[in-house]
């Protein structure tokens, strides 16, 4: 075999070699841009229509004040009432400002193809929320149930329910419109969108835990969105990035799991590739044997 013949195949190797890791790997936990949820208005406006333009106006407001609030509303006036668009953003509450207007800009972006020339229409991303519409929307209180999901059920454990229990009431008595919470193994959040009142927020608030515990109580997480707020818990993983929110100061098992997982994809990878040197090696062998020399 020739000098570069090798190098091609020792390079071929390595590419596979680093497929195989990263197909090993574990998955990332849930960034900023995953999606949660997104719906539309039936109704649909004339592409190329003044409506069209006043919407590309308003969402490009949004989209430029994210960097420097977590929380707008915008109403784009129309020459007529049907013309007239109302949107917000919300970001979550522990996102940094670039984050925040990255993951608006997404949403905008998104709601352009899954809400193609629609009236109305709202996306839900891990780390904000873009409403817009030509019916008035803000401050108006609305407990409808959005998504609601549990991880996989953890067994009887009346220690896992007590502290869950803690980790919720947290929420309930946090104030402000982002909440963080956390007992043991369990970190809690809620978020409000911007525009309800204090009060509201807190109703919003109480009842997305009412839903979330008598749903997922006995799961390894929940998140319950209604169309204003949402609460969301999990065991032993933590959504904040920079981890010192929680009230709770818990043992962090996420990065144990991390460690864990590490771990266990470099032992996996490092037998796929002694069993690909094995392979490589009998093909070089091969070849060998069958041009009678090594060259
Ligand atoms: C929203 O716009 C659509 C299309 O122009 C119109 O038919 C509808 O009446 C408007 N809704 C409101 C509340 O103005
Ligand atoms: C909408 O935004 C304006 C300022 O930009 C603010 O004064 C007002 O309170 C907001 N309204 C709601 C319902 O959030
Ligand atoms: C952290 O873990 C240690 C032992 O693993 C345990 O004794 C302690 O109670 C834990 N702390 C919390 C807050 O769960």
């Amino acid at each position: 075999m020739s000098a570069t013949g090798r190098i091609r195949s020792l390079s071929s190797l390595v590419i596979f070699f680093c497929g195989a890791v990263a197909i090993l790997s574990p998955p990332s936990t849930s960034s900023v841009d995953t999606f949660v949820f997104g719906g539309c208005t039936q109704q649909k406006y004339i592409p190329g229509s003044p409506f069209d333009s006043n919407l590309n106006l308003l969402l490009g407001r949004l989209v430029g004040t994210a960097a420097s609030s977590a929380y707008a509303n915008f109403t784009v006036l129309g020459s007529t009432p049907q013309d007239t668009i109302y949107g917000l953003y919300q970001c979550r509450g522990d996102l940094n400002s670039g984050d925040c207007s990255r993951c608006v800009a997404g949403a905008v972006s998104r709601l352009g193809t899954v809400c193609t020339d629609a009236c109305g229409g709202a996306l839900q991303l891990e780390g904000c929320f873009v409403k817009y519409d030509n019916r008035s929307f803000f401050g108006a209180e609305d407990k409808t149930l959005v998504v609601r999901k549990c991880g996989p059920p953890i067994g009887s454990n009346s220690g896992a329910l007590t502290r869950l229990d803690a980790a919720l009431a947290y929420l309930a008595t946090g104030g402000g419109t982002y909440r963080v919470g956390g007992a043991g193994e369990v970190q809690s959040t809620a978020q409000c969108i911007g525009d309800l009142s204090v009060s509201e927020c807190q109703d919003c608030i109480t009842d997305a835990i009412g839903r979330l515990k008598s749903a997922c109580g006995a799961s390894a997480w929940g998140d319950v969105y209604l169309a204003k707020c949402y609460t969301r818990f999990t065991r032993g993983v933590t959504y904040s990035q920079d981890g010192g929110n929680g009230y709770g100061n818990g043992n962090n098992t996420k990065n144990n799991d991390d460690e864990t997982n590490k771990t266990l994809a470099i032992i996996i990878g490092l037998i796929a590739a002694v069993a690909l040197i094995i392979l490589f090696i009998t093909f070089l062998n091969k070849k060998c044997e069958k041009r009678k020399g090594c060259k």
